[in-house]
């Protein structure tokens, strides 16, 4: 099975041991993106400090807070019916309150309150630290709303309460909100613009999952690459900084080697890259560091130039082939992964076919594929009709998954007789007594437990593969 739209299909409840003296109980869900789970672990860490402790029983709860998706209509729907299920248990416990996080809040703002009568909170991306002054009102039996957008907030002064945590990789978000309108996409509306977070504060918090044995950090951003600090505020505005501010910037490529270097042991990844602002510079430097996994995420959209003019991608078909050249050239075993979308408006079957040889160059690991869906603002939205008829993209999306299991099953079976190294995260799913790990290249690898535990760093011979998993034995 390809990762085909799953994520909005299962939230994912999150727990974390106690913390003394706190008597209420918080039930916290969320939806989407992983920057989603990344802020939830943010959000649970302020209630923490103010009396709330995570629950995993709804029928417990205190507090129900739903971090929500809104990247497609789909993901929305499935909110909607969640909160159906929160108003059944209300009924049974009154004084519970339920409060809405994330892109929905954003997107919805206080209609929200409107169209759910349950919801008694609603709280955009930026707003989190305020959570402790509107419960207050909450409780005082009035509904409260922050959706305000930060030109700086970053939460670098939180450190978040690892929920639901394997104890060995970790998300470490580095940029929030995206300034790239492409015209398709939702999220520069609900997640602001562009700003990045103090180098120092990251490293600090990596060091600090080092020094808890933690063995891999993800550094996320809805577009890392274009990640520039240069003592706080809008990437937009890096143009007015002064001259000291601009000459001692850093950027991405530094920040991926500070990190690295503060920590040789541990993996380093990174998500997402938008290929417009994948420099050389970071390239080479995931040469450089054995540290940083030879993995890359280039989400393309589409492999058609019209279309991706009018996706507003800064980038053609040709200079994206030249990247991936670029990579290719320079880290041979890199994995590579896509998004695409299927039946943008106006796509035609020969956009569509470009779609499909534009794959069929490049032959990615694995793969995220969508139909298009029309998200209300967006500029594709405002602009250009929904054309594409409904089974004209299923169809096309079938083709596109079609071939891309084809590519990951050409791209497993490269590793067939090769020693990789895995790093143990957890139990097979299909096998008790079976690990799953992570190869470098984010294959996902299953063999026999033995003596290893979860943490360790292990040399694995394949001996054979479907077209997403690797079956191996320890060396
Ligand atoms: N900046 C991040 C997040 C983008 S959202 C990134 O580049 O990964 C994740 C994916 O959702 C996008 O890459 C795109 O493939 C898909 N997506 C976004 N808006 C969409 C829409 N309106 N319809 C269908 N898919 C969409
Ligand atoms: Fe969306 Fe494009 Fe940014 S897909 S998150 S506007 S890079």
């Amino acid at each position: 099975m390809e990762k085909v739209i799953e994520e909005e299909k299962q939230g994912t409840t999150l727990t974390l041991a106690g913390v003394q003296g706190n008597t209420k109980k918080l039930f916290i869900e969320s939806y989407g993106c992983q920057m989603n789970f990344s802020d939830s672990e943010v959000v649970a860490s302020i209630l923490a400090q103010n009396g709330y402790n995570t629950t995993q029983r709804l029928e417990d709860a205190d507090l129900i807070l739903v971090n929500t998706c809104s990247i497609r209509d789909k993901a929305e729907q499935t909110v909607r019916k969640r909160l159906e299920t929160y108003n059944a248990v209300k009924k049974i416990n009154p004084s519970m309150k339920v409060g809405v996080l994330g892109c929905m809040a954003e997107r919805l703002k206080s209609k929200f309150l409107e169209e759910e009568k349950i919801v008694d909170l609603v709280v955009g991306p930026d707003a989190y630290k305020d959570l402790p002054n509107l419960l207050s009102e909450v409780e005082e039996g009035r509904n409260a709303v922050n959706v305000i957008l930060s030109k700086d907030e970053t939460y670098a002064d939180i450190s978040p309460v690892r929920l639901d945590s394997n104890g060995v990789t970790a998300f470490v978000t580095i940029t929030r909100g995206c300034d790239n309108m492409c015209t398709f996409c939702v999220v520069p509306f609900t997640r602001g613009r562009e700003r990045s977070r103090d180098p120092q504060s990251i490293l600090a918090e990596v060091n600090d999952l080092a020094s808890k044995g933690y063995k891999e950090v993800t550094l996320l951003g809805q577009n890392v690459d274009s990640y520039l600090w240069y003592g706080g505020g809008l990437k937009k505005d890096f143009e007015k900084a002064s001259e000291i501010q601009k000459v001692t910037a850093t950027n991405f490529a530094r920040l991926l080697a500070m990190v690295a270097e503060a920590q040789p042991r541990m993996r380093i990844r990174f998500s997402t890259s938008n290929p417009q602002d994948m420099t050389m510079d970071v390239i080479e430097t995931m040469a450089k560091y054995d540290n940083i996994c030879n993995y890359i995420h280039l989400p393309v959209q589409s492999g058609s130039n019209r279309i991706l003019k009018e996706m507003n991608r800064q980038h053609t078909r040709e200079e994206y082939m030249q990247l991936i050249d670029n990579i290719r050239k320079i880290i041979p075993d890199c994995g590579i992964s896509q998004d695409m979308i299927a039946g943008f408006p106006t796509e035609t079957e020969q956009d569509h076919q470009d779609t499909l040889s534009l794959m069929e160059y490049v032959k990615y690991d694995f793969g995220f594929m969508f139909m298009y869906s029309e998200r209300p603002g967006t500029l594709a939205a405002r602009k250009m009709e929904d054309d594409v008829p409904e089974e004209v993209k299923k169809r096309r999306l079938q083709e596109i998954v079609a071939l891309q299991q084809k590519h990951s099953a050409y791209r497993t079976k490269q590793f067939v007789g090769k020693t990789v190294e895995v790093l143990i995260e957890k139990t097979s799913k299909k096998n008790e007594s079976e690990w799953a790990g992570r190869i470098p290249q984010n294959t996902v690898v299953v063999f026999p437990k033995e003596n290893y535990k979860v943490g360790d760093f292990v040399n694995v011979k394949i001996t054979g593969c479907t077209s997403t998993t690797l079956i191996g034995e320890a060396v």
